[in-house]
């Protein structure tokens, strides 16, 4: 077998270079601080991914499970159940005030994952530009690469509550610039981009006819009455948008990997055969329970709500007590709180706290090359733990302060 400079045979050099091609990889702060975690046992409070305590409302778990018992096991259309379709076109109409064809303009997909990677797939050419607030989710960053593209961060900041400006995207805006990607409520950052913002943006968007990707996951776990805006509802943004949505995080269904995209019909009716060829169809129980999501009770979310704005405001006041500084989340359920009192690399701070304390959240220098210093710690846990996750926070940040 041929074999390259380094003495590794070439089919492994090859699976080698498309693997690190994503920063990260096997031994990323992800996997190491997952492992690390792992090794402590039963003894660590996870306050790392994105996944809801809260209990999925029963109604939807009970739709699934009547899937199941009257057989619904078999494929659905790779565009997804016409039922849930249509719900999903009746929650745009209501929620967002937008207009889709349920039959051409909507594709159910396997979490909105899924979808991200099928609009990068489908869009990219290799050397392709996507604009794109940083600090970023990583899935993101893996995505563009994966798909031969490259990403372009756009800046933001703690000061600035971590908006998006629009002079900031204009300033970065190439002849190979494809996409621009917004992602609001934020994750990592929490941030959410006002009604005006958006509208700068958007005329940025028609001024340089960029094509617009809108990840609207959080929508519905906005704090202190925000307003979520579709930037795809303003003018002349709805033939260039695709916007992404999904069930995990306002319904606490994670493991139920349902997502959704809408847009054009050209664009969609060209993005079914990619959906069909990454995972053919939705698991149809999970379909069955999303469609009970969308025309069921709604009565979980106001307590939802209360519930992590009661969280949100017992973590800001353990990091006011500390002097850690962060900018307060206006959606999700994340603090991209300032760790650099702490005096340490994000990721070593992480790796301490949780081999040393117990506690696991992730470290800024996963979510891009400019978030060093910063760390995302979720508030997805019971108070009880919550509370004592704080309370080892505190010894950890006050330890590493002092040494
Ligand atoms: C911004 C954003 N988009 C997309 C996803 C993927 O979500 P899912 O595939 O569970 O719908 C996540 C998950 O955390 C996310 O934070």
């Amino acid at each position: 077998m041929a074999t390259t400079d380094t003495g590794m045979s070439r089919p492994r050099a090859v699976l080698a270079e498309r693997a690190t091609r994503v920063r990260g990889g096997g031994e990323s702060p992800f996997f190491q601080l997952l492992k690390l975690a792992e090794a402590r046992g039963g003894d660590v409070i996870t306050l790392g991914r994105g996944e809801p305590d809260i209990p999925t409302p029963a109604h939807i778990v009970d739709a699934a499970k009547d899937a199941l018992d009257a057989g619904y096991t078999n494929y659905t259309n790779p565009a997804g159940l016409p039922a849930l379709r249509e719900a999903i076109a009746e929650k745009f109409r209501v929620d967002n005030g937008l207009q889709y064809d349920p039959t051409t303009q909507i594709i159910v997909t396997t979490g909105a994952q899924e979808a991200l990677a099928i609009v990068m797939q489908t869009l990219l050419d290799p050397g392709d530009e996507v604009l794109l607030a940083s600090p970023f989710y990583m899935a993101y960053e893996a995505n563009i690469v994966l798909a031969g593209g490259a990403p372009v961060a756009v800046p933001t900041r703690e000061e600035d509550d971590f908006q998006m400006f629009a002079s900031e995207i204009e300033k970065r805006i190439s002849d190979r610039t494809k996409l621009l990607a917004i992602v609001s409520p934020s994750n990592p950052t929490a941030s959410a981009l006002t009604r005006e913002t958006l509208e700068e943006i958007a005329d940025v968007a028609r001024r340089h006819d960029l094509a617009v990707l809108s990840d609207e996951l959080y929508e519905k776990v906005v704090y202190d009455d925000f307003e979520h805006v579709s930037i795809a509802s303003l003018e002349g943004m709805l033939d260039r948008t695709i916007v992404i949505n999904g069930f995990s995080k306002a319904y606490s269904m994670t493991g139920f990997r349902v997502g959704y995209m809408a847009g054009p019909t050209d664009y969609m009716q060209a993005a079914l055969e990619p959906r069909h060829s990454l995972s053919i169809s939705t698991p149809t129980p999970s379909q069955y329970a999303a469609l009970a999501a969308l025309t069921g009770t709604q009565a979980h979310l106001a307590p939802m709500m209360e519930e992590y704005t009661r969280r949100r405001n017992a973590m800001a006041a353990t990091f006011d007590e500390l002097g850690v500084t962060y900018s307060m989340p206006r959606g999700a359920f994340y603090f991209w709180a300032n760790v650099k009192g702490a005096k340490l690399p994000s990721f070593e701070f992480c790796r301490r706290a949780v081999t040393e304390h117990g506690v696991l959240f992730f470290p800024g220098s996963m979510y891009g090359p400019e978030a060093e210093g910063y760390i995302r710690i979720s508030f997805l846990a019971p108070d009880d733990q919550l509370e004592e996750a704080l309370r080892r926070f505190a010894t950890v940040y006050r330890e590493c302060q002092a040494a």
